[in-house]
């Protein structure tokens, strides 16, 4: 028997409903904050994503070549895309321009729990803003659709001005390392690594910055950590962060997030949910520039992606908005009359299964059990009188009457 690629899922109709549910209720937030759906390719040139994170990112990626000998990459997230498809087609677009997605992303890891080789991220970014209100609004909206999903969560808000700050003489290479170390948060080899650049005095700082309560606090260390020059962008994290609290919603100042990808510039932010093991990040997002590596004007966008797989597992199981179903149960010699009933209940919006095998109206109704709510039971007796015997499978109630006050009875 052939097997799926490993990493991937399929999902029954059962799985597919609550995911829609979930779908639904990101969707519907994040319009309600102006931010409109947009799609991109499935795949896009290697080259995008070589731009994006240098060329290690295709040992990451799932690549190919098609047969025209383009090297081509399924997308291992949205957002750069999304700025490719801005400089493409947007540019002229008044702005702040605010998007969203919900795409299939490909990512060649190891698979275990909450971490597949296909998965879906529901992305939001917007484009053109560069103020604090902006990334002000990123965030609260993150959080709004983290509730409306009912996942149980922690959010996380930092910024990279004080560690790149404390960081700031080190070169290029021990920055990234530095920084690399931290986001895994192996601090044994932090601390060794900083001794072996004689740098040791930082790892002090970038501890207690990590241990951070509020903004006064970081900026108060980053002006007394042997750094000569002045620390960048501190009443941006300031207003930032007043806007943030001004709306009283749940959060933890970290200021030791670093987000793996690269090329986040200033506010970083992250949710974990509470009932997840090793794989419970299932936000990350933060403010970012791309727009110039593919061909656009520097732009300042910022956004985020929800681990659309990672909170449906957090959820587990989700009861989706369900209609009632029908079953229309019916003898061979009736067929016709009971088609046309099964179109009028169909158009009247109820949703209707007719029988498709050759078996009788008992081994029909115990199907029916099964997947439906009513049956509406067709005989010939009916056929003649122009009427059809409607049952509750729930209650076991049972009456003669016409489709229409069936419909009515059903709704
Ligand atoms: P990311 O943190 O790499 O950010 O991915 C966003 C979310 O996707 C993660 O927090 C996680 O929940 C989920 N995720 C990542 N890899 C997997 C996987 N293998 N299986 C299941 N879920 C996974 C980004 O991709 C950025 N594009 C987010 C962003 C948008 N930043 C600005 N705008």
């Amino acid at each position: 028997m052939l097997q799926k690629p490993r990493g991937t899922r399929d999902f029954l109709p059962d799985e597919m409903e609550q995911r829609r549910e979930i779908e639904m209720r990101l969707r519907k937030v994040a319009r309600n904050w102006g931010y409109r759906e947009i799609c991109t390719p499935t795949f896009e040139t290697q080259e995008l994503y070589v731009l994006r994170s240098g060329e290690g990112i295709i040992n990451e990626m799932y690549t190919f070549e098609d047969k025209g000998g383009r090297k081509l990459a399924l997308r291992p997230e949205g957002t750069a895309a999304v700025i490719r498809m801005y400089v493409n087609e947007a540019k002229v677009l008044s702005k702040p321009l605010r998007w969203c997605y919900l795409s299939d992303c490909y990512r060649y890891e190891r698979p275990q729990k909450g971490r597949y080789r296909q998965f879906w991220q529901f992305g939001v970014e917007q484009i053109g803003a560069d103020t604090p209100a902006g990334e002000a609004e990123i965030i609260l909206l993150a959080y709004e659709m983290l509730k409306s999903t009912g996942v149980r969560f922690e959010l996380h808000i930092g910024h990279l001005a004080p560690m790149k700050h404390i960081l700031s003489e080190l070169s290029d290479a021990d920055r990234k390392a530095v920084m690399a170390l931290l986001d895994k948060k192996n601090f044994e080899d932090l601390k060794k690594y900083l001794e072996g650049i004689n740098a040791a005095g930082l790892y002090d700082s970038l501890i207690k910055l990590i241990e951070c309560k509020n903004i006064d606090e970081a900026i108060e260390l980053c002006n007394n950590c042997g750094v000569s020059s002045d620390m960048p962008d501190k009443d941006r994290m300031k207003e930032l962060i007043a806007i943030i609290d001004s709306q009283k919603i749940d959060y933890k100042l970290n200021l030791g997030i670093v987000r793996g990808l690269d090329y986040y510039t200033g506010m970083v932010f992250e949710g974990f949910a509470d009932n997840l093991g090793a794989e419970n990040q299932i936000l990350g997002g933060g403010s970012y520039r791309l727009a110039h590596l593919f061909g656009g004007d520097d732009t300042a966008t910022c956004g985020f992606g929800i681990g659309f797989d990672r909170v449906m597992v957090s959820l587990g199981e989700v009861k989706p908005a369900s209609s009632p179903t029908v079953a229309v149960v019916y003898t061979s010699d009736v067929a016709g009359y009971a088609f046309t009933a099964a179109k009028e209940l169909r158009s009247a919006g109820i949703n209707t299964e007719l029988n498709l095998l050759d078996r009788g109206i008992g081994a029909q109704m115990k199907y029916a059990a099964k997947t439906a709510d009513y049956a509406v039971v067709i005989g010939a007796r009916e056929a003649e009188a122009g009427t059809i015997t409607l049952k509750d499978l729930k209650s076991g109630e049972q009456k003669e009457c016409t489709v229409a006050d069936a419909v009515q009875s059903i709704l």
